[in-house]
């Protein structure tokens, strides 16, 4: 038996240990005969031979399993190295991409906000009059949708000209408190050195029961973001009017170009209009149905803040897909 322990142990492959338990095993296997060999014996002799063969089987299956495990296992590898890939081949020449600078201003703006326990919420592209413009204080005569050239569909529906509307439907779908933001696309029919038909927008919007919310939390609330955006900038808010909001501000920066000393980008002023802003007007909570609340918005352009933050100097580069403009932010 032990030669033939060892002959397992030193088996090649799982057909040599095939061919082992056979010849041992097998139907004349050394083991088989020697069984049937037993009812040939009178009791006292059967009893001892059965013993042995018992022990010997015994010991022959333990050697055969473990060699089994051992050989499937390199079997096992052996199949692995045929199949495998040689990913070395993309060794060379791999370059990394790169997000665009809209998505990862959006991203750094929407970090931000989500770190103030904001909430991002969405909308459709696609848009009715009604919370694009009517539910947002903005009737259908009233001058200031002009401030926004719109694209039409025959049935009346319309590209969403701000992420505004996103407003309406948190507060249509949520009791207060409500504290969100929206970015997404926006859409008007403007193209020229500083306007695109599609740009980006994010929205924001607080709003508490009660009289809690005020113009001075909005305040505070900017002028900690427009510093963690743009650092050491100086800020100020200019008296404005958004039909969704009384009283409005615009939020200007001291020029990043020129550092507040006049140039071509900030039109010679030492500003840069980055946002608008204001208390929401007690009309649009008629058309949520919310009572007894109060609440501050704001809403800016991604692209602006993306220019202005890597100073990139048109607008237009940043939709013509050139792969050297990604390269550069790499
Ligand atoms: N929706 C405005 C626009 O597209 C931006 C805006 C201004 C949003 C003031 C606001 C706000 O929420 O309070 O020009």
């Amino acid at each position: 038996m032990q030669d033939l322990i060892d002959k397992i142990k030193a088996s090649k492959d799982l057909a040599q240990l095939e061919a082992l338990r056979v010849s041992v095993l097998g139907k004349k296997g050394y083991l088989t005969t020697q069984f049937a060999k037993l009812k040939e014996l009178n009791e006292r002799k059967k009893k001892e031979l059965a013993k042995s063969l018992n022990e010997e089987k015994e010991a022959f299956n333990k050697a055969y399993e473990q060699r089994h495990q051992e050989l499937s296992k390199l079997a096992l590898n052996e199949d692995m190295k045929k199949d495998a890939l040689n990913f070395s081949y993309f060794d060379e020449g791999c370059v990394s991409g790169a997000l665009h600078p809209i998505n990862s201003t959006m991203d750094r703006i929407i970090d931000y906000f989500v770190s103030l326990n904001f909430s991002v919420e969405k909308g459709p592209l696609i848009e009715d009059d009604f919370h694009n413009f009517e539910a947002l204080n903005l009737p259908k005569t009233h001058p200031a949708r002009d401030m926004q050239d719109t694209f039409y569909f025959d049935d009346g529906s319309l590209l969403r000209t701000q992420t505004s509307p996103v407003q309406i439907r948190t507060m249509l779908a949520q009791k207060p408190p409500v504290r969100m933001i929206a970015p997404g696309a926006v859409f008007r029919r403007d193209f020229d050195l500083t306007h695109t038909p599609m740009f980006h927008q994010i929205e924001g919007l607080v709003v508490e029961e009660g009289a809690k919310v005020s113009f001075a939390n909005l305040k505070s609330i900017l002028v900690e973001f427009l510093h963690y955006f743009f650092g050491d900038v100086k800020i100020r808010f200019r008296p404005s009017f958004f039909p969704f909001t009384e009283p409005s501000a615009e939020v200007d920066i001291s020029c990043v170009f020129c550092k507040g000393g006049g140039c071509r980008v900030c039109k010679q002023t030492g500003w840069l209009e980055v946002l608008g802003s204001g208390v929401v007007d007690p009309n649009v909570y008629k058309f949520v149905n919310y009572q007894n609340v109060s609440g501050y918005a704001f809403g800016l352009g991604i692209e602006r803040f993306a220019m202005l933050y890597h100073q990139i100097p048109d607008l237009r580069s940043l939709f013509e897909g050139d792969l050297r403009l990604l390269e550069q932010f790499r």
